[in-house]
């Protein structure tokens, strides 16, 4: 078995708080780990395709009711196992559920030993989705998604695996598009908490007034007319990975709660004066460097010596020009697939832009560039840009282009829309969209 946990996770959402602290109850007694969540929303932050669990959830829940619940997750992931828990009215609407794949369905009140037996067949069928899964990645040439060869990029993946088994608190610091993270999904998917919950937390973006909420959730009981709890991202974490992105733009308030968490590894809901513990692995990314920004006293000290124990930079593309080549063909290969061309031929003005940008937005940007160049709207990937066409042909030709594609820009890629707008027959259209490789699917957001 390629995957490393034996025990079964369930996640159980009910909204009826004592049915729910009794299911948790019985299932933890029969030794499967349970995250009990009062509504989906909750339990969706939680629940990706690498979840190694079932999903136990009652059918009928103000908000979100089971059934829209069940489609969301089908989105995340058509494998993850669903067990449905329905009072006998319902029988008929789990039935039909059952028809559009969930697992199974027990009736209300349920026997403790029928659910688990589902759990564990569930788990089991979810144990082989995964493990067949990661045998095709692994014989697809490994699941490393780190593209490049160049001394740096070799060392880095070494590092990464490294960090990765040893479960420690790691910061990722680089240039904005330098792949913060993308290391930080790495760094969870090659460790022991593979599976469990990676949650993403942008603390730039994270505002003073909704911090506590956000992060450390509410108790159940603590507003007069809000009879719901709410978990804190942090909590939702818990057994997995806490990803704080941005944390050279967070605020003092929320440095200051982060400390609290990073060192105790504990959180307490608002409302609520009992500490509960979070098993955690935190990784932060920060653009800037944080070293100095501590220095100049624009980041807290005692933070950042808690989160640069171990730190991994990543380096700017300038620093790895080698391997601008094999990044460019490879998203090339991923453009194509996703628009679904199949020619593409470089021309000399992008080997030319290959060779001579400095990439100051990084992989990212050179992941744009080849976008665009297989989509043919970029400036460059114009075979004529650079210096002014001369001929009459070329310039007409280029200006041509140029309103086809301010059209579509216009029409946000509507087809019909752009016939009319330029008042052209569908076919001229399509044929000119051909000639200059335009795709309105770009256009469309
Ligand atoms: N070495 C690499 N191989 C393949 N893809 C990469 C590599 N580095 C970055 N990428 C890709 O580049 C894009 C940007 O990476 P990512 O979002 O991780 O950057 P970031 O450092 O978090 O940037 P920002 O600071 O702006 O948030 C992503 O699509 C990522 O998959
Ligand atoms: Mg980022």
């Amino acid at each position: 078995m390629i995957f490393p946990h034996d025990n079964q996770l369930a996640i159980l959402v009910d909204d009826d708080q004592q049915l729910r602290e009794a299911g948790a109850q019985s299932l933890g007694l029969a030794g499967i780990d349970v995250r009990a969540f009062p509504d989906a929303q909750g339990a969706l932050r939680t629940i990706n395709r690498e979840f190694d669990g079932v999903v136990v959830t009652d059918l009928r829940m103000p908000k979100m009711d089971g059934l829209e619940f069940f489609d969301r997750i089908k989105e995340i992931d058509a494998g993850i196992p669903v067990i449905f828990i329905t009072g006998h009215a319902d029988v008929p609407i789990a039935v039909r559920a059952l028809h559009d794949g969930a697992f199974d369905f027990q009736t209300k009140p349920f026997v403790a030993e029928e659910l688990v037996a589902a759990i564990r067949n569930a788990q089991e069928k979810r144990r082989l989705v995964l493990d067949n899964r990661a045998l095709r990645a692994a014989i697809g040439g490994g699941d490393s998604p780190l593209i490049g060869d160049s001394p740096r990029m070799v060392e880095l993946r070494e590092t990464i695996a490294q960090f990765a088994r040893a479960d420690i608190d790691v910061l990722v610091e680089g240039e904005t598009g330098t792949g913060k993270e993308l290391i930080a999904h790495m760094l969870h998917r090659q460790s022991r908490r593979r599976g469990r919950p990676f949650v993403a937390v942008n603390c730039a973006a994270i505002l003073d007034h909704v911090a506590e909420l956000e992060l450390f959730g509410r108790a159940f009981g603590t507003l007069p007319n809000d009879r719901k709890e709410v978990i804190g991202r942090i909590e939702a974490s818990s057994s997995g990975t806490l990803f704080l992105d941005e944390i050279d733009g967070s605020s003092p308030a929320v440095q200051a709660s982060l400390l609290r968490v990073i060192e105790e590894r504990e959180i307490t809901r608002a409302g609520s004066s009992e500490p509960r513990a979070v098993d955690l692995r935190i990784i932060a990314s920060s653009k800037r460097d944080l070293a100095r920004l501590s220095e100049a006293g624009e980041f807290r000290k005692d933070l950042y010596y808690r989160l640069s124990m171990v730190r991994l930079r990543l380096p700017p593309l300038r620093e790895h020009r080698a391997d601008i080549p094999q990044l460019f063909s490879y998203f090339v290969e991923t453009a194509k697939e996703k628009m679904g061309t199949e020619h593409y031929a470089m021309n000399d003005a992008v080997r030319r832009h290959l060779l001579n940008h400095s990439w100051p937005g990084n992989v990212r940007e050179l992941r744009n560039f080849a976008f665009e160049a297989v989509l043919g709207i970029s400036q460059a990937a114009d075979a004529d840009s650079g210096e002014a066409p001369r001929s009459l042909v070329k310039r007409m030709e280029q200006f041509e282009r140029s309103i086809l594609r301010d059209a579509l820009r216009l029409t946000r890629g509507d087809i019909p829309r752009t016939m009319e707008l330029l008042e052209l027959p569908r076919k001229t259209l399509y044929d000119k969209l051909g000639r200059y490789q335009i795709n309105p699917k770009y256009f469309r957001g």
